[in-house]
């Protein structure tokens, strides 16, 4: 995680029965390589103490407002100097409430006062408290004023309550951190569709013919495309993975469904970039009811799917297609004949049977084919590194 190393995270924590999931974040940012300073105020040390964050950061945790080691020392401006960013997770109706209107009565709010660079705030409360009117204008001021939010999810709070008001995943604030903190954003102003996942076509209200993709490759190029400065949407098939923020995401199931969202979304992008594993085939009928069993045979009779992406090339117009294709034989010479008949810009061949490649799995070991015939045969990596490898090759940066 290149943009989170050596970069310098102010966490403040603030009084939320969620800090004890914070921990984790802290966690995270360390093995990534980033450096933390946690401030925190004086109610969130009811919930958890200095010494867990202490422990973790090798820092001081900062609290009071007068508690320096020199008299003159003044950690409002000296944090505010150090930090790359100000992170405040979990963020109370409280500290909201300071910050949009700028008391400074503790370090945090003062902190957040004199912190000129990126802030994130992560809201964490009760659903009422977060649906009063005075959090909503406070979070609505601030977010004016350039100040980034994580939205809270939706669910069993912890008093008992369901509703909008909890603390997303620690994976989801990190992501966040990652995207505000990536300093190459040379997809600005590109608008990327990627899709991703399987299809699933339906046998009968029980049964599917799917395959094993999971979608992460694809989630993969999305988030880096997010990252790099791209308008993003994702056109996911069903996952058990959860969609990057600030994607647009789009779920299908069918492959048809999947060829009518390519279709729809198609001229509203620049770049194109199909890793989703699509059913070749789908059944004559789908059964209304489950299908007995009768005999010993059952005869299960297929019909193929529309191929998308040789639909949509009569299209494709200045727009970059970059196609995936997962072959456990012949790799090359089929990839080849792909990518021609399909007008592509860019096949990425991958054999699931290689070690490292496959199936849900964090790496991936892929050759890369160019229209003008040139073969890359990358080592194994991280999906991530190779989402950014990718989107090197589709802008020629990097050759
Ligand atoms: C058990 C308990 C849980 C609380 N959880 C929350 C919470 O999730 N979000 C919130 O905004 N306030 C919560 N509060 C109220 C805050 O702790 C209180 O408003 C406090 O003044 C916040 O101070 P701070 O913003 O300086 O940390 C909770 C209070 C208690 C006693």
């Amino acid at each position: 995680m290149q943009n989170i190393k050596d970069k310098k995270v102010i966490l403040g924590v603030t009084g939320s029965i969620a800090v004890y999931k914070i921990v984790e974040l802290v966690r995270a940012i360390i093995k990534s390589g980033g450096q933390v300073k946690v401030v925190q105020t004086e109610s969130s040390r009811y919930f958890v103490g200095s010494l867990t964050f202490e422990t973790l950061t090798r820092n001081k945790v900062y609290s009071g407002m007068f508690d320096n080691n020199a008299s003159w020392e003044m950690n409002h401006i000296s944090l505010a100097d150090w930090g790359d960013i100000l992170v405040i997770a979990p963020a109370t109706a409280n500290i909201i409430a300071k910050a949009a209107t700028g008391i400074a009565d503790d370090l945090l709010s003062t902190l957040f006062l004199a912190f000129d660079k990126q802030v994130l705030l992560v809201p964490a409360m009760n659903v009422r408290m977060f649906n009063s009117p005075a959090t909503q204008k406070n979070i609505q001021e601030l977010k004016e004023r350039g100040i980034h939010f994580i939205e809270p999810e939706e669910g069993l709070l912890a008093s008992g309550q369901t509703g909008k008001g909890r603390m997303p995943e620690i994976g989801t604030i990190f992501d966040e951190l990652v995207r505000l903190m990536y300093v190459n954003k040379d997809y600005m102003g590109k608008r990327v569709l990627v899709t991703a996942g399987r299809t699933e076509e339906m046998i009968d209200p029980v049964r599917i013919l799917t395959n094993r993709a999971t979608g992460k490759m694809g989630i993969e190029i999305a988030r880096a495309a997010r990252n790099r400065g791209a308008e993003v949407t994702l056109i996911l098939g069903p996952t058990h993975l959860k969609p990057p923020l600030n994607i647009k995401t789009v779920n299908v199931t069918t492959a048809e469904q999947m060829h009518r969202a390519v279709e729809s979304e198609f001229n509203n992008c620049d770049i194109l970039v199909m890793t989703a594993a699509v059913a070749d085939f789908t059944p004559e009928v789908t059964w209304e009811s489950k299908i007995k069993k009768a005999s010993n045979e059952f005869e299960l009779n297929l019909k193929p799917t529309v191929d998308i992406l040789g639909s949509i090339s009569a299209n494709k117009g200045e727009r970059i297609v970059v196609g995936f294709a997962l072959e456990t034989e012949n790799e090359i010479k089929n990839a080849e004949m792909k990518l021609k008949k399909k007008l592509l810009d860019y096949i990425v061949v991958n054999n699931p049977l290689d070690e490292g490649a496959g199936f849900g799995t964090d790496t991936n070991v892929v050759r890369l084919i160019s229209k003008d015939g040139h073969c890359e045969t990358l080592p194994k990596m991280l999906k991530s590194e190779l989402a950014d490898i990718i989107l090197d090759r589709i802008l020629g940066t990097r050759q």
